[in-house]
């Protein structure tokens, strides 16, 4: 093969990568536009929420049958929410931890509501995966720090409910809430 004939391969096997290369972008860009289009389906049903959805956005909670040191799971919008009642103990060790040894900080005066530290109300969704950690029922692993074992891949949280061990990023989601009597929690 001369130099201009190799020169002439090189130039056409270049043009000719810069042709995919365009394609393979044309591509690209043509995927992303069905998937903005796609987007946007869910994104307008979204926006108009269906009778059944709009049933689901809060939750009302009877606490008054849960004794202290106690928990229930309740469910809200499909996912479940933890509701525990603090035994003062619990709550003394919650209180202790100094901030920076926590992975994610805030008090257990910021996860619950003022003058109410005893309730502590948080998702039951583990930050690392999303499973559903175990501590609610009675015998269940609670952990070595007391609050909640993840069982997937061993995540630990406190008695409010921190990130103490474990892959989990992050402390228990605290969702809104309100109490709407001394005896019920309306979430969401
Ligand atoms: Fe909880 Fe991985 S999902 S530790």
């Amino acid at each position: 093969m001369t130099q201009s004939e190799a020169t002439a391969t090189g130039l056409d096997s270049e043009a000719s990568g810069v042709r995919r290369r365009d394609f393979i972008e044309v591509a690209a860009v043509s995927a992303a536009g069905v998937g903005a289009l796609a987007a946007l389906v869910p994104l307008i049903s979204q926006m108009s929420p269906s009778a059944d959805v709009l049933a689901e956005a809060s939750t009302e909670v009877d606490i008054s049958a849960i004794a202290v040191g106690q928990a229930i799971k309740a469910v809200f919008r499909k996912q479940p929410v933890f509701v525990r009642h603090l035994t003062p103990a619990e709550i003394a060790e919650a209180e202790k931890v100094p901030l920076s040894d926590l992975r994610d900080p805030e008090t257990l005066e910021q996860r619950t509501k003022p003058g109410k530290t005893q309730w502590l109300i948080t998702m039951g969704v583990c930050t690392h995966l999303g499973c559903v950690p175990l501590g609610t029922a009675q015998g269940e692993p609670k952990g070595e720090f007391g609050g909640y074992f993840c069982p997937c891949h061993g995540s630990q949280y406190d008695t409010a409910a921190r990130i103490r061990k474990g892959p989990a990023p992050k402390n228990l989601l605290v969702p809104e809430y309100a109490f709407t009597s001394p005896t019920v929690v309306k979430i969401g």
